[in-house]
């Protein structure tokens, strides 16, 4: 099954609640939550607050993609804040296992999220574990960047990996995806799709949505 989860980083927090709502009627499957704490990337976002407040004006799952260093330190606030999928990158976790063991047990969705320049092999041990890998297809830390070309390599090899050692592990995309690339990654085998700048930063949001949803119920139907 292939989601679609747009990412409220390039919305207008101005109107971030109408924003969802907006996304959320034209069919998006999650909300992807992109939280930095300004030294794992160079920037600031969302904490708890946000996401707690984000649970309130919609049904959607939340998917939040935590880009801090010592993550085990902040995932129960989100885990009590609401987050439904919860995602640490490797790179920022020294107690990788004992993270993902703490979402898992707090009945969330666990991911780890791979930086471009990871190699997918560094999973080895833990996707036994995972509900979900995130491969990033920029580097971290900003909306609206390039996609990183080298990523969808990354995607099959992954996904023959997945399927060889018979795994559940779903694969998610972040970074630089819009309508004109979404189609072809999906092919690769990416299942999730984050959206940020090209669903927020254009005219017509809910268009978007409905778009690539589209597209991606043609690819399922036999
Ligand atoms: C980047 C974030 C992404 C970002 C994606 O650090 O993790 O989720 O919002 O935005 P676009 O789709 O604009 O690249
Ligand atoms: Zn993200």
């Amino acid at each position: 099954m292939n989601l679609l989860a747009p990412s409220i980083l390039s919305a207008d927090f101005s109107r971030i609640g109408e924003a969802v709502k907006m996304v959320e009627e034209a069919g998006a499957d999650m909300i992807h939550v992109d939280v930095m704490d300004g030294h794992f990337v160079p920037n600031l976002t969302l904490g708890p607050q946000a996401v707690a407040a984000l649970k309130k004006i919609t049904r959607l799952p939340l998917d939040v993609h935590l880009m801090v260093e010592r993550p085990g330190d902040f995932i129960p606030l989100f885990v009590e804040a609401g987050a439904d999928w919860v995602s640490v990158h490797l790179e920022a976790s020294v107690h990788l296992h004992r993270e993902v063991e703490l979402i898992k047990s707090s009945g969330r969705k666990a991911g780890v999220v791979l930086n471009p320049a990871t190699p997918v092999r560094l999973l080895d041990e833990i996707l036994p574990e995972l509900d979900f890998v995130l491969l990033m297809s920029v580097d971290p830390g900003f909306g609206g960047q390039a996609f990183i070309p080298s990523t969808r390599r990354k995607i099959a090899e992954l996904g023959r990996w997945i399927a060889e050692r018979r795994l559940e592990a779903a694969i998610e995309v972040d970074g630089g995806i819009n309508p004109g690339n979404a189609a072809a990654l999906i092919g690769e085998g990416a299942e999730v799709l984050v959206m940020g700048a090209a669903i927020f930063r254009s005219a017509d949001p809910a268009g978007v949505v409905r778009q690539v949803k589209e597209e991606m119920r043609r690819r399922e139907r036999p």
